[in-house]
C-alpha cells in the first residue's frame, strides 16, 4: 500500500461498503418493484435505450430549454442483438415538453476525425452552463481501433449549444473533446492492474457542493497480488468496486483532480455503476447500481439500486436500510431494469431506468446467449423502464407507486396520489 492510500485510509477508516452489509441484501416489500410489461410503444423503435441522464445546470436542477427538458442515453440500432450493444454504444437526445412523449433529436456528436473520443462512448452526465453543454462521457477502447479494446477514460466535449425552433429541438457542435481523467494506479486501478473482470474507469458524473466542482465515476481500488486484503482470499480480491471522485481545483468543468474513493467495496462488489447523489436536509445519498454477478463469492446480491447516506459528500457512507438494498426487480423477472437513476421529487425520489429483459427468469443474465436471436431480440425491452416512485426518510426508503414508461416529472410537477398515500387513508381494520 502506498502512502497516499495509506494516510487515506488512515483518516477515512474501512470500505464504507462492508461483506456484513451486503450480507444482509434481501428483496422486501419496500425494495421491490412491480413487474414490467412492455409499453404500447417504446421511445423509438429504430433504437435500443439504455442509460438515460438529465442535461442539468450547474446546481443539479434539470435544464429548461425555452420549456424543453432535455435527456441523453446510450443508444444502438433496435437490430442489433442487444448483448452487442455495449459495442458500438452512441450517446444520443431525446427532448420533451411534457416529460411523457420524448422526441429523438439525434446522435449528439458526430462522428469524424474530429469527433468523440474512444471507438464508442458509454454513461456520462450532461451541463448546461451560460449557454454551452459540456457533454461527460467515457471514452471506450481508442478511436478508430480495428479490434475493440476495452481501456476507459473519462471526457468530455464542450461547446456544443441548442436551439429550439417550431419543429422542436436541436443541439449543434462544434465540439471540442478533451479526456478529463485516466486511472492513476494509486486510487484508482489501471487497466494493467487489474486481476480479474474487466477494470471499470467510467461514468462521470458532474456534481457541484457548497460551490466546489466535481466528478464521481465508477472505479476499482487497486489491490496488489499478496495482499492482506479480504483475510488474504485471493479470489474475493478480485472484486474491488469503489465510487471515485475528482475535484475541479477552480471551478472550470473541463479540468479536474484525482481524490481518494468516497466508498469502496473490496471483497464485496466489482462493479459500483453510474453513482450520483442526491442531496436533501443536509444529507447527502449516493446512488449506484450493481450486478447480481459482481458480488464476490458468498454474497448474494441483485441487479438492483443500492444507495447511500451520510451527512457530509466524504463520507462516512452509511448503507440505506441496512444492507444498502434500495430498489430491485421481481424474483420471477430478475433482470426486468438496470441502470438507475434517483432524483429529487418533493418528499419523494423518482426513479427512472432502462427496461433490460423480461420473460427471462434463468438465474443468470449470461443465459440470454443460449436463447435464439429472434428471441434475444423479443424480451429486450430496449426503452425507458417506468419510473418509480421512493419515499426516503433518513436511512430508511421505500417503494410507493411507479409512473408510465419514461415518464420524467420535473421535480416541481405534482403527481398523483401513490399507493402508499392511498393506503394510509384507509382506516384501521376494525374502523370500517
Ligand atoms: C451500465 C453500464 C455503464 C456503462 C454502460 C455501457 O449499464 O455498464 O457502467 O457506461 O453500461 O453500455
Amino acid at each position: 500500500m502506498n502512502e497516499r492510500t495509506r494516510e487515506f485510509e488512515a483518516k477515512n477508516g474501512p470500505p464504507a461498503w462492508t461483506r456484513e452489509h451486503a450480507a444482509a441484501i434481501e428483496r422486501t416489500d419496500d425494495t421491490v418493484a412491480p413487474i414490467i410489461y412492455p409499453p404500447e410503444a417504446p421511445v423509438d423503435s429504430d433504437l435500443h435505450i439504455w442509460d438515460t441522464w438529465f442535461l442539468r445546470e450547474r446546481d443539479g436542477s434539470i435544464a429548461d430549454i425555452d420549456g424543453y427538458r432535455i435527456v441523453f442515453a446510450l443508444s444502438s440500432s433496435s437490430e442489433l442483438l442487444p448483448g452487442k450493444r455495449h459495442d458500438v454504444a452512441t450517446i444520443r437526445y431525446f427532448y420533451s415538453r411534457d416529460g411523457e412523449n420524448w422526441k429523438t433529436g439525434g446522435s449528439i456528436f458526430d462522428v469524424d476525425e474530429k469527433g468523440p473520443l474512444g471507438s464508442r462512448q458509454w454513461a456520462g452526465s450532461a451541463l448546461y452552463d451560460q449557454g454551452t453543454i459540456y457533454a461527460y462521457y467515457t471514452a471506450s477502447g481508442a478511436r478508430g481501433e480495428e479490434a475493440l479494446t476495452y481501456t476507459q477514460r473519462l471526457a468530455v466535449g464542450h461547446g456544443g449549444t441548442v436551439e429550439t425552433d417550431e419543429d422542436g429541438l436541436r443541439i449543434e457542435g462544434p465540439w471540442t473533446h478533451e479526456v478529463l481523467l485516466e486511472p492513476d494506479g494509486e486510487f484508482y486501478e489501471t487497466e494493467s492492474q487489474s486481476r480479474g473482470m474487466i477494470y471499470t474507469f467510467r461514468d462521470p458524473w458532474f456534481f457541484e457542493d457548497e460551490g466546489t466542482t466535481y466528478l464521481l465515476f465508477e472505479a476499482n481500488t487497486p489491490v496488489p497480488e499478496g495482499s492482506d486484503a479480504c483475510g488474504g482470499d485471493a479470489a474475493q480480491q478480485e472484486f474491488n468496486g469503489s465510487v471515485g471522485i475528482a475535484e475541479s481545483p477552480t471551478g472550470n468543468p473541463t479540468e479536474f483532480e484525482l481524490r481518494p474513493p468516497l466508498l469502496d467495496a473490496v471483497c464485496v462488489n466489482q462493479e459500483l455503476e453510474r453513482p450520483h447523489v442526491v442531496r436533501r436536509d443536509g444529507c447527502y445519498y449516493l446512488f449506484i447500481s450493481s450486478h447480481d454477478h459482481t458480488f464476490t463469492p458468498g454474497l448474494d446480491g441483485y441487479d438492483a439500486l443500492y444507495g447511500f447516506v451520510a451527512d457530509s459528500l466524504r463520507g462516512e457512507y452509511e448503507p440505506l436500510n441496512a444492507s444498502g438494498l434500495v430498489l430491485t426487480n421481481p424474483s420471477n423477472a430478475p433482470f426486468q431494469a438496470y441502470s438507475w437513476l434517483a432524483y429529487d421529487h418533493g418528499d419523494e425520489l423518482l426513479v427512472t431506468s432502462f427496461f433490460n429483459y423480461f420473460e427471462f427468469d434463468r438465474p443468470s443474465l449470461d443465459e440470454v446467449a443460449v436463447l435464439p436471436e429472434a428471441e434475444q431480440l423479443r424480451r429486450f425491452g430496449g426503452t425507458l423502464a417506468p419510473t418509480v416512485r421512493i419515499r426516503l426518510d433518513g436511512n430508511r426508503t421505500k417503494v410507493v407507486g411507479t409512473l408510465g414508461h419514461g415518464h420524467l416529472p420535473l421535480p416541481d410537477e405534482e403527481l398523483p396520489e401513490s399507493w402508499w398515500e392511498r393506503c394510509e387513508k384507509l382506516p384501521d381494520e376494525g374502523e370500517y
